[in-house]
């Protein structure tokens, strides 16, 4: 992990200490039923590490939704408490509903030494969202919290109560999950074994001009696929490769590449050796249109040999859902942040990761 900047939980004192750490938990939940636990698992090693060093108690804040500071009941993070108690046997996990004061005081005072507890959804409270020092300040009140750990990658391009104004009270360091990821992702950028190949796919041009920009002077191919290759998307850079055929519904829309197209990508994919994917390159909710995705995943997940980063959001969780029905097949990194990753891919700096501590 040579390239992070930053000061990590390895850099710092640990035994002893109540630690705060910032966890994304924001996961997919219908029913009270979690539907995806790629977040949680990817928290786990930090957990693990923090105990282990003889952290005195371990409290894990988050958010889920956007219910706007309001509370919104089927945004509780209850049921991410409850799984986190499932893959964590062996240690006491609890909850709580309240976020601090009184409440807060005694759930942390009623946790046992090498406990864990997960504090209710921060965004219950609009002081969050607003970066309120005074709200950062009652949570490190409430918890009695010593130092500061963002392990939330897929929330650190945002500057919140609990990623900015929390870093500033107390000692701020990265977790194992964010080093991972920001690691990976800027070794692609910065160091990348070549050559490199940039996947595009997706929706918004607007959402993905930043990254095809940041990417033109460093990748060594880059190639176009998804709505905004199907909407016309148009390069006369010869790095540049936007797919040529489409596959259609019945009224001609254009919802997948094409065999020549994903035949193509795949070419490029095997002629690679750090290979960056963002963005789905078909309507994969229906498999007829997942076709080409389905074929770039694989590839990706065969070539063992290479760095092959799958950016987070809607790629991650496709990747995830292939993973799942085919074995085999595995990457170097699945980036836990939609959002993150994009932001971080397309140059722009992180506020969550500048306010911590540099090395
Ligand atoms: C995400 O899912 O991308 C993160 O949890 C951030 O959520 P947000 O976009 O609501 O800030």
């Amino acid at each position: 992990m040579s390239n992070f900047r930053k000061k990590t939980i390895q850099d710092v004192e640990i035994a002893g200490k109540t630690v705060l750490v910032r966890v994304d938990y924001n996961v997919p939940i219908k029913d009270g039923v979690i539907q995806e636990d790629m977040r949680i698992c990817g928290s786990l090693s930090t957990i693990r590490y923090l105990l282990d060093q003889g952290a005195r108690k371990v409290i894990l804040m988050s958010h889920l939704g956007r219910p706007d500071g309001a509370y919104v009941p089927e945004m509780s993070l209850a049921p991410c408490a409850q799984r986190l108690g499932e893959l964590l046997p062996d240690k006491v996990v609890r909850f709580s509903d309240m976020i601090y004061g009184q409440d807060a005081k005694d759930a942390v005072a009623a946790l046992p030494e090498g406990g864990i507890l997960l504090l209710e959804n921060l965004r219950y409270v609009p002081d969050e969202e607003e970066n309120s020092a005074e709200f950062a300040q009652e949570i490190v009140d409430a918890t009695g919290a010593e130092l500061f750990v963002q392990d939330g990658f897929a929330v650190i391009h945002r500057a919140h109560a609990s990623t900015d104004a929390i870093a500033r009270i107390l000692p701020a360091v990265a977790g194992f999950l964010v080093e991972n990821e920001v690691s990976r992702l800027e070794g692609a950028m910065e160091n990348p074994e070549r050559p490199l190949l940039v996947i595009v796919g997706g929706a918004k041009v607007a959402d993905k001009q930043p990254l095809i920009d940041k990417f033109l002077p460093i990748a060594d191919k880059i190639a176009v696929g998804g709505k905004i290759a199907a909407d016309g998307y148009t390069s006369d850079d010869p790095k540049i490769y936007v797919a040529e055929d489409f596959a259609e519904d019945e009224n001609g829309a254009k919802l997948d590449i094409g065999p020549a197209s994903t035949a193509k990508i795949v070419d490029l994919i095997n002629e690679s050796k750090t290979i960056v994917w963002n963005g789905t390159l078909g309507m994969v909710e229906n498999e007829v249109f997942a076709r080409g995705s389905y074929a770039i995943a694989k590839a990706m997940g065969e070539k063992h040999d290479s760095m092959t980063i799958i950016g987070g959001g809607d790629t991650a969780g496709y990747v995830e859902s292939v993973i799942k029905n085919s074995g085999e097949l595995s990457y170097s990194l699945i980036s836990t942040g939609g959002g993150a990753s994009l932001e971080l891919l397309s140059g722009k700096k992180l506020p969550g990761l500048e306010v911590l501590q540099d090395k």
